[in-house]
């Protein structure tokens, strides 16, 4: 089937610095329009050439009332574009067409109900009573002229507002959270009954474009990818081998600090049932040499990162004449806006590959960054990758050197795989305990006494790390079954050699980081 270019269909979402601005725009995905952030202050013209099928306000932390409040360009309401202002949205709509806005005594903030005010196709579907979340400090004091109010709640007589012409819509709550549990309704009205969307955007159609747009790219040339095993390289090498083929070189680089077996499940997977042109550098003893003695979690870091650069450079160049360098970045990591920069920018300099491009001279394609993480997993199931690599945690590049304290060696290496595998088996895999980010071993460099039948034992600890978290920049301890966490103990001193006792880290980011290195 031909799927026609999602890009025709574009929502452009500017970004007022709400935090769920990111969350407006997977749900305007979701709903299968494509649609991308700007910064509120983007040039018109720019808007104005990605030709609009509507335009979503987010909302954000300041108020209107401020001298200093930022402000979209007056052109972006004569666009042609049908409007929706959200939150800090809605109070700019007001403000700039002539409306009064007011920081109100109370924030309202919480769970509230909605009740129409008369017909709208904004709210098709919404029943008076249904449950909607606020977060603002500012009301409406006064309805802007052309205006009309198209529901209220408790506590505001603006929830949802209109024009006349039915092109500009605002509402007071947030359709994007899930507190509002309809307001995807509300959100498909918009995207549907009054931009007229068609729903161009899905994994499939993501993939036939991005397929072709390589091909047409990369033409008779050749390319080159480092595959990890984790989601995003694994989506990528199969997305780029789908486009061109065995002119696509992947390369794997074992750095001995892996988690059990994972060397042989890239192999399998990718050299024997999908036939990628996969190049398996076992370099364990090398990495495993340059880190002898070397304590220090930066310098293991270091060492890891540079030698990893080195033996992909080596193989990169026995794979020919390369010109491209396909990379996993995604949308977040691109996206203009500055109130998105920050601490996620300093997650991602961890990246091994960071520094490959330049050193190498190699041009990029980076077919993930229109995708959000969650849409990057649709896309490998979509493409075929089996359920243990498309929900795969993340996992540090560094590996398991950063989750053993002190000494880097073979057999500390292999005591933290067999204890992690345990994890993986018993935690990692299964969808039932909530939304957990990571869940893993750490070994610890202390012994302590244990008995084990009539012996005396001296033996190894275990800590066992299980963290909830959206992005990995704050992470809660996940509340595991105590029998689920009784299991995972008995199992790894039962079947651990070297370990005799297993304790549970329980420490929230912050102030504690989800790595013990
Ligand atoms: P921390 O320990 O900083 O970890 O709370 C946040 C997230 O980043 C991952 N992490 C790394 N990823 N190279 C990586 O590729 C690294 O050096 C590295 N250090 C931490 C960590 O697993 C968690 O998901």
């Amino acid at each position: 089937m031909a799927y026609g270019d999602y890009h025709r269909e574009i929502v452009i979402i500017l970004d007022f610095g709400s935090q769920y601005t990111q969350l407006i725009a997977r749900r305007v995905r979701e709903l299968g329009v494509y649609c991308e952030i700007l910064p509120c202050n983007a040039d018109v013209e720019k808007i104005r050439a990605a030709r609009p099928i509507g335009i979503i306000l987010s909302g954000g932390p300041r108020s209107v009332t401020e001298v200093d409040a930022p402000v979209c360009g007056e052109a972006v309401f004569r666009l042609g574009a049908p409007l929706l202002g959200i939150c800090y949205g809605i109070q700019l709509i007001a403000k700039m067409h002539g409306g009064e806005v007011q920081r109100s005594e109370k924030r309202e903030y919480g769970r509230a109900h909605i009740y129409r005010d008369g017909p709208s196709p904004l709210l098709d579907g919404m029943e008076d009573g249904d449950t909607i979340w606020m977060s603002h400090g500012d009301a409406i004091m006064r309805m802007p002229p052309g205006f009309t109010a198209l529901a209220h709640s408790e506590n505001s007589p603006y929830a949802a507002i209109g024009n006349e012409a039915g092109t500009v819509f605002g509402v007071q709550f947030h359709p994007e959270v899930h507190h509002t549990p309809k307001g995807k309704v509300i959100l498909k009205n918009f995207l549907y009954t009054i931009c007229k969307a068609q729903g161009l955007f899905s994994a499939a159609s993501f993939i036939e474009m991005t397929t072709q747009k390589i091909r047409e790219e990369v033409g008779d040339r050749k390319v080159v990818c480092a595959l990890s095993g984790g989601v995003d390289s694994s989506v990528v090498a199969t997305l780029v081998h789908r486009a061109i083929g065995d002119r696509l070189t992947c390369v794997f680089v074992n750095n001995g600090v892996l988690r059990k077996n994972e060397g042989q499940e890239v192999l399998d997977l990718f050299k024997d049932r999908l036939h990628l042109n996969l190049r398996y550098v076992d370099g364990s003893e090398r990495f495993l040499a340059a880190l002898k003695g070397v304590r220090d979690p930066e310098r293991k870091r270091k060492i890891i990162g540079r030698l990893f650069i080195k033996v992909f450079e080596e193989e990169a160049r026995a794979a020919g004449d390369v010109q491209y360098l396909a990379q996993g970045t995604l949308y977040p990591d691109v996206i203009e806006s500055v109130s998105f920069k920050g601490p996620s920018a300093t997650i991602k300099s961890h990246h091994n590959v960071g520094g490959l491009p330049k050193r190498m001279r190699l041009k990029l394609i980076e077919p993930l960054r229109e995708l959000f993480k969650d849409e990057v997993r649709v896309v490998g199931r979509e493409l075929g990758l089996p359920a243990y690599v498309v929900q795969r945690q993340p996992f540090p590049g560094p590996g398991l050197a950063i989750r053993m304290i002190g000494d880097v060696t073979r057999e500390r290496v292999a005591m933290l795989q067999e204890a992690d595998a345990i994890i993986r088996e018993e935690i990692e895999w299964k969808e039932t305990f909530g939304h957990i980010w990571q869940s893993f071993a750490i070994l610890i460099p202390i012994k302590t006494v244990g008995v084990m039948g009539d012996e005396r034992t001296y033996a190894n600890a275990i800590a066992l790390r299980v963290v909830e978290s959206e992005d990995g920049m704050t992470a809660d301890w996940a509340k595991i079954p105590y029998e689920v966490l009784d299991l995972v103990s008995r199992r790894i001193i039962n079947e651990v050699p070297g370990v005799n006792r297993v304790v549970l880290d329980i420490s929230s980011k912050p102030p504690s980081t989800i790595e013990w290195e």
